[in-house]
């Protein structure tokens, strides 16, 4: 029995890497029928500072966008993490077993940790709580960017150390990566990283709040190198290379196709192409979204009727959780 289970944090509009790389995988894979829980990980973007009222109106946008994406609340659960308690109780369970050198070994923490001098004891225990968002539902299958895989091996070990001291309990997380490049997509101003919400550089990435013509803005300025022909070599080639595999993905075609397509252009020619191609796909989202964003009482519904039926699964599985681990009341 398979049963997919992802988060995503509501620090910002969504950008296309979350789209290309996430969000849309989980709305083919609700599409395909499987049993798809998607929550907004507000408790995750506690560990970096939120304005308080922000972060409200920010659930709200993400709650919409997901919804205009194509989540559906009858057929998939949708809701804020926060409103079910027992991710943050079974987090408290996995910390117990959890080591702190392994914690801060982790990229991802070393990263984040050196931007500031008092790290938030939050940003330590991040994947510990990320592995109690899977695990409370017995998750099996985690579609997720490349990014994401660290947090997933921790889960993993999780599991390890929680079946070798109180039995078998929860399925191993697979994390479920694209195949067609969107594992990854690139920032626009420096392909060297990956496309990232924080990046101080809003041109950086495409948001899909972005207007057709501010798309078409940052499109234009993006980094490319000084080959004026159009090819796919991701390693030598990585700036080119992300317009292609962004066009591909929101035109449904192959990198061949879309190269041979291009035969003649130079970049700067091409980037209307993905433009175009980005516009295409970004332009009616974002104005369902807008549609929905005017509706926060719709909103709020649908994550309380999300939050309602995660919390049903959810407390049977911390329950049998507890009940190994010795601190449930006898039955
Ligand atoms: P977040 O909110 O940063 O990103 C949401 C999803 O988008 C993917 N992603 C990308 N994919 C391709 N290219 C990119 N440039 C790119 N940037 C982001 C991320 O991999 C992610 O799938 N820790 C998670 C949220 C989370 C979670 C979980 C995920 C909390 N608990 C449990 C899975 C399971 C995060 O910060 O995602």
């Amino acid at each position: 029995e398979r049963r997919v289970v992802t988060g995503v944090q509501p620090t910002g509009a969504l950008h296309v890497g979350n789209y290309f790389g996430a969000v849309r995988r989980c709305v083919r894979l609700q599409d395909e029928g499987e049993d798809l829980t998607v929550f907004i990980a507000d408790l995750h973007s506690l560990t970096t500072k939120q304005d308080p009222q922000l972060l409200q109106e920010n659930i709200l946008d993400l709650t919409a966008y997901l919804l205009a994406s194509g989540l559906d609340p009858d057929r998939s659960i949708l809701f804020a993490q926060s409103a079910v308690p027992r991710h943050a109780e079974l987090c408290w369970l996995l910390a117990c077993l959890a080591t702190h050198a392994r914690l801060a070994h982790l990229p991802q923490y070393k990263e984040k940790s050196a931007e500031t001098k008092e790290v938030p004891l939050g940003l330590l225990l991040y994947p510990v709580l990320q592995a109690a968002d899977v695990l409370v539902y017995q998750g099996t299958h985690v579609p997720v960017g490349r990014d994401q895989l660290q947090h997933l091996q921790v889960a993993a070990q999780l599991v390890k150390t929680f079946h070798h001291r109180y039995g078998r309990m929860f399925p191993t997380p697979q994390p479920l990566l694209p195949d067609d490049g969107s594992d990854r997509i690139l920032s626009l101003r420096d392909p060297n990283k990956k496309m990232s919400k924080s990046d101080p550089d809003v041109k950086s990435r495409i948001l899909l709040s972005d207007t057709d013509d501010v798309i078409t803005k940052k499109i234009r300025k993006a980094v490319t190198d000084f080959t004026p022909q159009v090819t796919y070599e991701p390693t030598s080639r990585p700036g080119v290379s992300n317009l292609v595999a962004l066009h591909c993905l929101a035109a449904d075609k192959t990198p061949e196709e879309v190269v041979e397509e291009a035969d003649g252009f130079t970049t700067a020619q091409y980037k209307k192409e993905v433009s175009r191609a980005l516009c295409e796909t970004i332009a009616p989202i974002r104005s369902r979204a807008l549609q929905y964003r005017a509706r926060p009482a719709l909103l709020r519904d649908v994550l309380r009727h999300g939050a309602a039926r995660a919390r049903k699964r959810a407390d049977d599985v911390y329950e049998r959780a507890a009940a190994a681990v010795g601190i449930a009341p006898p039955a």
